[in-house]
């Protein structure tokens, strides 16, 4: 049978979509060294303690100090295992993340890094399109920028760091997602991005965060080096990240709880079978077939909050895409192999000066 053009699963060899209704097990996570940042609070600390006491090696990652040492003191405690270390980081800054990379492959068991949460994020404060106090202003201010710097800049070195320290963990059992058979590994190669609600839908007065977290793509360069790309997409949780404000215009919806984060997370990361996905979590929700909510334990229905998000982008990519693409596919098959040599022509001219 012809292949389906509209289908580039196997091209960016993404795992299938996730029954998030099959059982796994946390225990998959043990043995894996695995780097947090903005561990020391949230999404954070909800996954370094229920990794630690799973068995694995915990960095927890953030510039909060005093939280990051206490947790990881907690954590000791309870796994009764000196492997987790509090590593002062601002993702912000290259060095600070370079440096936190060094000790982890320094202070870890087996001298690699398995694992890496691309976590630590902050919502904006001031809004690009706030409108700078009294207009009668010659000009704006410089608008602060810091969300891009921790949430994009922070999230890109953690990425470019995992994407050259990953490979080096000689010892991942598979490092091939796409040819993964049943079954977990213990090591692993894997990048976990936290996305958001944001990733899927605009927050209005939220333009730096909702840009930020419109960082997805990376999940189709999940074959990338053997390491499995994932992300979570949460919608508003519970944790110090909603400020007052944001409580006051949240009033009266449902925010979901950071166990169910947690949960989501701990299937992606201890379930190195799944490669290229990502996970919305929200409230906990009771729904049939036709997304209708309906009372527990109604015939049919399911209880979730956890949700394959994008299940079918890369298997029937979107109409323009795949229409604009296919012409451009026209083009160059138009053109054949005298349009191919005419263009190595004229780049090795243009290498050479003698083509403008
Ligand atoms: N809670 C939500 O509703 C929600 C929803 C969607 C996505 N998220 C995302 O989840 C991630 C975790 O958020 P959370 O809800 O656990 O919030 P949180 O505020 O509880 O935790 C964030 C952690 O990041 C740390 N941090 C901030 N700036 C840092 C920096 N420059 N370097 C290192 N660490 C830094 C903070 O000290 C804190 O410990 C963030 O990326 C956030 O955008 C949260």
């Amino acid at each position: 049978m012809a292949k389906d053009p509209n289908n580039v699963v196997e091209k960016v060899r993404q795992s299938p979509p996730v029954d998030t209704t099959e059982p796994y097990d946390p225990a998959w996570v043990a043995g894996k060294t695995i780097i947090i940042t903005g561990g020391a609070s949230g999404f954070g600390a909800g996954f370094a303690k229920k990794w630690a006491l799973n068995g694995a090696n915990v960095f927890v990652a953030d510039v909060n100090k005093t939280k990051g040492q206490a947790l990881v003191e907690e954590m000791r405690k309870e796994s009764g295992s000196a492997h987790h270390h509090f590593v002062y980081c601002d993702v912000a800054n290259w060095q600070s993340q370079v440096d936190l990379f060094k000790t982890a492959i320094k202070l870890s068991p087996h001298g690699g890094i398995d694992a890496v949460v691309a976590n630590a994020g902050i919502t904006d404060t001031g809004s690009v399109v706030d409108q700078p106090k009294g207009l009668d202003v010659e000009e704006p201010p410089i608008p602060v920028f810091k969300t891009i710097d921790v949430n994009i800049i922070g999230v890109l070195y953690t990425t470019h760091l995992a994407m050259f320290w990953l490979p080096r963990n000689d010892k991942t059992t598979n490092p091939s997602p796409s040819k993964l058979g049943p079954g977990p590994y213990t090591r692993d190669r894997h990048l976990l991005l936290i996305g958001s609600v944001a990733s899927l839908c605009a927050i209005p007065n939220q333009t730096q965060y909702g840009t930020s977290k419109h960082a997805r793509s990376l999940r189709c360069s999940s074959f990338m080096h053997g390491v499995r790309v994932n992300m979570l997409c949460p919608y508003f949780i519970d944790t110090p990240i909603i400020r007052a404000e944001g409580r006051l215009l949240l009033a009266g919806g449902a925010m979901g709880k950071p166990e169910d984060v947690v949960d989501a997370g701990t299937r992606l990361m201890a379930d190195s079978r799944i490669a290229g996905r990502a996970l919305a979590v929200g409230p906990k929700v009771t729904i049939n077939d036709e997304y209708q909510l309906v009372a527990k334990g109604t015939a049919g229905s399911k209880t979730l909050a956890v949700w394959e998000a994008y299940a079918d982008d890369f298997e029937e990519v979107d109409a323009f895409t795949r229409r604009f693409v296919g012409v451009l596919n026209s083009v160059e098959r138009a053109r054949g192999w005298i349009g191919w040599g005419v263009d190595i022509g004229k780049a090795i001219l243009y290498r050479v000066g003698l083509f403008k």
